[in-house]
Formats: C-alpha cells, structure tokens, sequence
C-alpha cells in the first residue's frame, strides 16, 4: 500500500543552526525557512537526490513538536512521511486493521499542499508516520 519515502522530518530547536549543518556540513541543497503557522512549525526543504528532509522548528505556544523537543533537547527524527495513491482508501484499511489515526480521522493540507494524515506512533514501531496523498 505505501509507496515512496516523500520525506524525513527532523525536530530541531534552532533552524539557522541546523540549516548551516545540513548546507555547509553535509553540503545538501536547502530552502529558506517557511512558516506554517496552521501547522506550528517553521520549516526548511532539503532535497536529496531521493527523498527529502525537512527540519522544523517550533512556532507559537501550542506547536505540536515542543514536547518532542522536551524529552530530546538535541533534536531528532520526529516523522517519516510515506506516499499513498489514496490517502482515504488507506485510512479505511489501517482502521480497519486497528490503526490508530490521530487528529479526526479527516486528511488536512500538508506542508506540500497535499492532504496528509499521522498514524499513532505505537501502531508502528515507536515511530510517527505521516501518509501523504501522491
Ligand atoms: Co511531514
């Protein structure tokens, strides 16, 4: 059912940091830092010959990924994003199967103006997963 790795996402504290390690260190192509404050996160693109990354950085009060930065002060991986043909068929197999979806259940626009949904991390080996609509 899943398809391409779309992306990896990387919670960070400090996002110019963390782009100078990503552009300088590992020399990756970058984005400048986008702000999606429907989502709490401002976030920098990086592409890679394969797949993407993506840092976040907190944004506002309530962003969904301070907790995360809490617990993991240094950052780390926060979600990897798998490629769907149809994201509601998808939904309906994993609940059907006793997946958990997060949220209501109904595919938001994601960063890539795409609908995506996040499956409950302990459905799937201790990791986020987001599914994205190809
Ligand atoms: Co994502």
């Amino acid at each position: 059912m899943i398809g391409r790795l779309n992306h990896v996402a990387i919670a960070v504290r400090d996002l110019a940091a963390a782009s100078k390690v990503y552009r300088d260190t590992l020399g990756a192509e970058i984005s400048g830092p986008e702000a999606l404050p429907e989502h709490g996160v401002t976030v920098v693109f990086i592409t890679l010959p394969n797949t993407k990354i993506e840092l976040l950085e907190p944004l506002g009060a309530d962003s969904p990924i301070a907790r995360f930065l809490e617990k993991s002060p240094d950052g780390g991986i926060h979600h990897v994003c798998y490629e769907v043909d149809d994201i509601l068929a998808a939904r309906d197999r994993l609940v059907k199967s006793g997946a958990r979806v997060l949220g209501s259940g109904e595919p938001k626009i994601g960063a890539h103006g795409k609908p995506v949904l996040f499956l409950h991390p302990k459905d799937f080996c201790g990791t986020l997963v987001e599914l994205e609509q190809a």
